[in-house]
């Protein structure tokens, strides 16, 4: 019997992590083995795609060591894109010439790896193929640190960057014992997450039988006073002289602004309105350096925590893998206008499974820290959120190491295209 099968695209969409290569594996190997016969990768996701810009991964991915690579391989393979479609009433055209451009090339799946503004790309090119009678399905497979994507339990990548951030966390901690500083020292450390507090909440981890962990963590989910922010830090030097206090990036004051737009470090805006967070702990070290006239650091992670694979949950990358995998399935299968979402059947021992959510409800929301979650004064995270978040930072899979260093899947014939 002839296969009918015809070809898949994928792209990766949004902030990279060191889990969605894991996904684009998992996406490309289903699509093989279910017997699509092209698997071509967007570079660029979207916006790429519209340029004209993919490749046929086939050129790319050509033994198993390339899957294992890629699964170990941080950011995103294909190149990235943070680039809203218009509404479709707002440019036909567009819809009309990406169609044109998916049915050339004889798409039946189009899988598209990314976050809450990601999503909105799976809406809406399903909503159009709804309008157009097109058989092409549309599925979006969940990936970002920030761990703010409704309906799932967690996201691919959120896991990974937790274990980076509660590791370095430990280590700033064990470093602070070492030097004595007169008036003692504070250390802020600001962590990614943007509205969402989930990988802030997660330094609480460094805590164990050989480390105090945070000494306070500050969420975006909980009003930031700056004046109890200083007294409480007061307070933490009458008791020990070396303090590390973990903040988001997205703390914000009860006028609404972000604390780090008073730092004045960047006024950048991305495509979705998003003001680019930095600079909230430099800001707050110059505070609590002049209030309390004590040596202050301001530690931002930024990059390093969605890049670090050396330090990759296993069970966050097989997930990814797995999800990616789970996307191509529902595709192949006949879903459109849908995510695959994680389901949490147990915390201990940790079992989860998968299942498929439609996309507009999905699509545009920020899932948060539940309140509850938080202590009653908003300066640290409760028993329950260390239940929730431990599981997802366990096992190892380290990169594969050449000359001292990890070896990532690269091409440069693919990066001639970027
Ligand atoms: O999208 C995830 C994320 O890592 C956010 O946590 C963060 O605010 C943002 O991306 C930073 O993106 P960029 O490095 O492009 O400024």
């Amino acid at each position: 019997m002839q296969n009918k099968k015809r070809n898949v695209i994928v792209g990766q969409s949004g902030g990279p992590t060191a889990a969605i290569n894991s996904s684009l594996a998992g996406v490309y190997k289903t699509a093989i083995d279910r017997g699509y016969k092209k698997v071509y990768g967007m570079i660029h996701g979207i916006q790429g795609f519209i340029e004209g810009r993919y490749i046929d991964l086939a050129e790319h991915i050509e033994s198993s060591l390339d899957i294992e690579l890629l699964k170990r391989t941080p950011a995103a393979y294909l190149g990235s894109c943070r680039y809203k479609l218009p509404e479709i009433h707002e440019d036909k055209a567009l819809y009309e010439k990406i169609f044109e451009m998916l049915d050339k090339l004889q798409i039946d799946c189009f899988i598209y790896i990314g976050g809450n503004d990601s999503m909105d790309t799976i809406k809406k090119l399903s909503d159009y193929a709804i309008i157009t009678g097109s058989k092409i399905r549309f599925v979006g497979c969940p990936k970002t640190i920030d761990n703010d994507l409704a309906l799932t339990d967690h996201t691919p990548g959120f896991g990974s960057a937790a274990k980076f951030i509660a590791t370095s966390v430990k280590e700033v901690i064990r470093d602070g014992w070492s030097l004595e500083t007169k008036n003692g020292q504070v250390v802020i450390i600001e962590v990614m997450g943007r509205n969402a507090g989930w990988l802030t909440g997660a330094t609480v981890l460094a805590k164990g039988e050989d480390c105090d962990g945070p000494d306070a963590i500050y969420l975006p989910e909980v009003t930031f006073d700056v004046e109890k922010f200083v007294k409480h830090t007061k307070d933490l030097l009458k008791k020990k002289a070396s303090v590390v206090i973990a903040i988001s990036e997205g703390i914000k004051g009860k006028d609404g602004r972000y604390i780090s737009e008073l730092s004045d470090v960047t006024d950048y805006v991305d495509a979705f309105g998003h003001k680019q967070l930095t600079g909230a702990a430099v800001y707050l070290a110059k505070v609590v350096a002049e209030r309390l006239e004590c040596k202050t650091r301001a530690v931002e992670l930024s990059t390093l925590q969605r890049a670090a694979s050396h330090m990759a949950s296993l069970v966050d990358i097989t997930e990814a893998y797995e999800v990616g995998g789970a996307a191509m399935k529902a595709a192949d299968e006949g879903d459109s206008g849908k995510m695959i979402v994680i389901v949490r059947l147990s915390d201990d021992p940790y079992q989860a499974g998968t299942e498929v959510k439609d996309v507009h409800r999905i699509a545009n929301d920020e899932r948060r820290v539940p309140r509850e979650w938080i202590s009653k004064d908003g300066t640290y995270v409760t028993d329950e959120f260390v239940t929730y978040v431990e599981p997802l930072i366990q096992g190892e899979v380290g990169p594969i190491m050449v000359d001292g260093l990890p070896r990532h899947l690269y091409r440069p014939g693919l990066h001639d295209l970027f």
